[in-house]
């Protein structure tokens, strides 16, 4: 249905260029571009990863694909201020341009990191979902790690239960993925997880805040 499947990505500008491809081939259908099973797929998430975190402030929307998630703030979140996508897939970008302006940029965050606290929250949602070069689990972790540092209250990301759905790549326990980003970060962990659905969500907050 979503085309076909990857087994992972060497780097992340391979993964950028497989999402290329998906706006070109699926150009008009953007459920089937991100690979989300229908829009209400795509609203839970965004309802359940704005009620974990809700947006504050300047906002920065990391893997941000076609911009979907600025149309939900903007019906839904009067408090934020600002908004801000980057996403590493070129057509993406100019895709999100194309409809909604000038917000969006192609940026790795790896290569090209913000300044500390540039942003107030973060969302990373259905971008951390394929394994990416040797080692994943540090690559998702180091992706994390120059989100939550561009954040200055935090973050909030979605990832996939292990055992919950066959064919998924890039899984992970969620407690065991809490007890790392807590140990690795120091930050506040907190999980939104039903313990049925594949997706579940990641808080990470700044202590003291
Ligand atoms: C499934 S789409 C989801 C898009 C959007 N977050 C949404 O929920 O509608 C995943 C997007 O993440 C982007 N992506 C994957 N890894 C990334 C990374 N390390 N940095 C920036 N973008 C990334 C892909 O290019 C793709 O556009």
């Amino acid at each position: 249905m979503f085309l076909y499947t990857p087994a992972g990505f060497s780097d992340v500008s391979s993964c950028g260029a497989f999402y290329d491809v998906r706006t070109t081939v699926f150009a008009g259908e953007d459920m089937m571009v991100l690979e989300y099973s229908d829009p209400e797929a795509q609203r839970r998430l965004f309802d359940r990863a704005t009620r974990l975190l809700p947006p504050r402030g300047k906002v920065l929307d990391l893997g941000c694909g076609l911009g979907h998630l600025l149309n939900y703030l903007e019906e839904k979140s009067p408090a934020y201020e600002d908004y801000w996508g980057i996403d590493v897939s070129e057509r993406m970008i100019a895709e999100a341009r194309r409809r909604r302006g000038d917000r969006f940029e192609q940026r790795d965050i790896l290569t090209a990191p913000f300044e500390e606290g540039r942003f107030d929250t973060g969302y990373i949602l259905s971008v951390l979902g394929y394994p990416i070069g040797e080692d994943p689990m540090a690559m998702m972790l180091a992706i994390l790690e120059k989100a939550l540092s561009a954040c200055r209250v935090g973050i909030v990301f979605s990832h996939l239960a292990a055992g919950r759905k066959e064919g998924l790549r890039f899984t992970t326990v969620p407690e065991d993925l809490a007890s790392r980003c807590e140990k690795a970060f120091g930050a506040r962990v907190e999980i939104d997880d039903d313990g049925a659905d594949h997706t579940y969500l990641v808080a990470l907050r700044h202590r003291g805040l």
